[in-house]
């Protein structure tokens, strides 16, 4: 049988890829041996996808589990709903820890209970949480109601880092996993670093922990993410990298200090590009995240950070699309040098 043979750090991120792709053989258990993880598919899955995560084609007999049966078939079964609907319960989900969010047609609203309870039951999670608007406003909280459980709050673990937070109160982009990866191999070695939206750590800890700067300065204004962002940097032992602030990145003080800055953000990034040109140093990068429509593509995002330049100049190295963001819009991510003329 197929299977693709992963180095263990890069095995979440591309087992979330082939799941979204449908490429993982379900009947199968993953397996892991020595420092790799081998994923069983059913088809080779793009060459490229391959080669971004190091990882390569294998043929071997998986062995077959407990879990044989894929969730959704037992939740569908035995889930207490009319009939009818049970085509309706979702078979796809966003598990953070022992929390899941799941999205349900408005058929199901009058069994939410019931729903909750099977979901939780069956994926043995202690809390489930239903999206009903997806994620708003400047701190970009998730709206979503408790369908079971009452505790909130877990630890989830992606690549080797451990992030705890509240699921009710604060986002986790599951499709940002690749940009998270990403910047745990970015080659940062004694860098002083500024990451402007820090949340609850989603950029700074893969940095801090697998590579070696010199300091994060990791700027949160939301007091919730903010106290998680704490907790993370303790929890994932990089205290002496991670240097978290409380409050308005627009208020960071100091000039031509950072070798890099990181902009995740969403929606009005762009305004906070005089600060990120202010803190950078000569010579510095700036990741810089939009979410733009595709026919405005690359242009407008390095139009941006052109005219927030002024008068130093942007080499774009690197422009790359996270996710789609909403129909027509892209989150896409750029890595501009900034050369400041003196
Ligand atoms: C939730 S994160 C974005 C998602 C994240 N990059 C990921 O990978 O999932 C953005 C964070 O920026 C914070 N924020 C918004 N405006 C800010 C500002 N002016 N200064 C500092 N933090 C800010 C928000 O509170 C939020 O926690």
């Amino acid at each position: 049988m197929l299977g693709v043979r992963v180095p263990k750090g890069s095995a979440e991120a591309i087992r979330l890829k082939l799941t979204r792709s449908n490429l993982v053989d379900k009947r199968f258990l993953i397996i892991e041996e020595d420092d790799f993880v081998i994923i069983p598919v059913l088809e080779e899955p793009d060459e490229e996808l391959l080669a971004n995560h190091c990882a390569q084609m294998t043929s071997l007999d998986f062995p077959t589990g407990k879990s044989r049966v894929d969730p959704i078939e037992t939740i569908r079964k035995d889930a207490d709903v009319p009939d009818a609907l049970r085509g309706l319960l979702p078979d796809k989900w966003e598990q953070f820890g022992d929390v899941v969010v799941i999205r349900l047609p408005k058929a199901l609203d009058g069994h939410e209970s019931s729903v909750g309870d099977i979901y939780a039951r069956v994926l043995g999670v202690k809390a489930v949480l239903r999206d009903t608007g997806g994620v708003t406003g400047m701190f970009r909280m998730p709206v979503v109601k408790k369908i079971h459980g009452s505790d909130t709050v877990t630890i989830h673990k992606e690549n080797g880092i451990l992030y705890k937070f509240d699921a009710a109160r604060l986002m986790f982009s599951s499709g940002n996993v690749e940009e998270r990866l990403r910047m745990s191999e970015i080659m940062c070695n004694g860098e002083t670093i500024v990451d402007m939206f820090a949340g609850i750590g989603y950029f700074s800890l893969p940095l801090a922990v697998n590579q070696r700067p010199k300091k994060v300065i990791s700027c949160e204004l939301n007091e919730i993410s903010y106290s998680y962002l704490l907790e993370n940097v303790r929890l994932n032992d990089v205290e002496g990298v991670v240097e978290p602030i409380l409050g308005d990145n627009r208020e960071l003080p100091g000039e031509a200090f950072a070798d890099r800055v990181i902009m995740g953000y969403v929606k009005t990034t762009h305004e906070f590009l005089p600060t990120a040109m202010r803190l950078v140093k000569d010579g510095g990068m700036i990741h810089y995240h939009e979410t733009c429509p595709n026919e405005l593509l690359p242009g407008r995002p390095v139009q941006r950070l052109r005219s927030a330049a002024r008068n130093h100049r942007v080499e774009v190295l690197r422009f790359k699309e996270i996710k789609s963001y909403s129909p027509g819009v892209s989150h896409v991510v750029l890595d501009a040098r900034v050369v400041k003329s003196s």
